[in-house]
C-alpha cells in the first residue's frame, strides 16, 4: 500500500480549504494522510468541520500563551507527536516565528488569496480592486519568517470583471484556491516539489506548451 505522508493542517476559521483538503485526502491514491486539524482560534468553524470527517481536531489559543515561543512549542509537540511531516496552513491567521519556520523550512506551505508578491497580508480582493488590476489569484507557498513571502509553488489566476465586489472576486478566487492548494500538497507529501537552497525544485518536467492567460480575452 501507498505510503501516505502524516500532515497537519492548521486554521483559524471557516476551513473550506481545509475541506477541500480533507476531501482530496478520502482518496488512497492521494499521498497526504491528514492527521489533525490544528486552529488557534477554539470557536473556528472549521474544527466541527474536521470532526465531521472523523478527523482529530484541536484548538490552542494563543492567546492563553505568555509567549509566541510557549504557544509555538505546545503546538509544535502536538504536531510531532503525531509524527506530522507537512504542515498546511489553510486561512491560519497567526504568524509564526523564524524559529518556527526555520524547524519547519520545506515541510510546511501556507495558500493566500493574491498572486504573490502581490498584496502580502490582509484584504487581499479590496486592494486588488483598489488598484484596478485585470488579473488576480492564489498562491500556495513555502513559509519561512517573512510573510507572505517564502518560496512559491504554485499560483491560479482569474479575471478581474468590471463591476467585481470584493465578494465575488473572493468567491471566484476561493473556486481556484480549492482546486490548487489538494494539488499542491499532494506534490509537496509525495516529494514531487521539494525546497532545496530555498529554491522550489519540480520532480516532474515542465509543460510542451502553455497557454497565455489574457483578461480581458485577447480574443474578442
Ligand atoms: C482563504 O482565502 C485563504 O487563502 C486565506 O484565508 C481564507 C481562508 O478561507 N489565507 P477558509 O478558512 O479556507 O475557508
Amino acid at each position: 500500500m501507498k505510503r501516505r505522508t502524516p500532515t497537519a493542517v492548521f486554521i483559524s476559521g471557516r476551513g473550506s480549504n481545509m475541506e477541500a483538503l480533507l476531501r482530496a485526502s478520502q482518496s488512497p491514491a492521494y499521498s497526504a494522510e491528514i492527521v489533525a486539524v490544528m486552529s488557534n482560534r477554539p470557536d473556528a468553524k472549521g474544527l466541527e468541520t474536521a470532526r465531521a470527517y472523523g478527523i482529530e481536531a484541536m484548538s490552542f489559543d494563543h492567546r492563553q500563551f505568555a509567549t509566541r515561543e510557549a504557544f509555538e512549542q505546545v503546538v509544535d509537540g502536538y504536531c510531532r507527536d503525531r509524527q506530522v511531516e507537512i504542515i498546511a496552513c489553510a486561512g491560519f491567521m497567526r504568524v509564526m516565528t523564524e524559529g518556527f519556520a526555520a524547524r519547519w523550512l520545506g515541510r510546511m506551505i501556507n495558500i493566500h488569496p493574491s498572486l504573490l508578491p502581490s498584496y502580502r497580508g490582509l484584504d487581499t480582493h479590496a486592494r486588488a480592486l483598489t488598484e484596478g488590476v485585470r488579473i488576480h489569484g492564489c498562491t500556495v507557498h513555502f513559509v519561512t519568517g517573512d510573510l507572505d513571502a517564502g518560496p512559491i509553488i504554485a499560483q491560479a489566476a482569474v479575471p478581474v470583471f468590471e463591476h467585481d465586489t470584493v465578494h465575488t472576486l473572493a468567491q471566484r478566487v476561493l473556486v481556484q484556491e480549492h482546486v490548487l492548494y489538494p494539488l499542491v500538497l499532494d506534490w509537496v507529501a509525495s516529494g514531487a516539489v521539494t525546497l532545496q537552497s530555498n529554491k522550489v525544485s519540480y520532480a516532474f518536467p515542465p509543460p510542451d506548451e502553455f497557454e497565455p492567460l489574457f483578461s480581458p480575452s485577447a480574443s474578442r
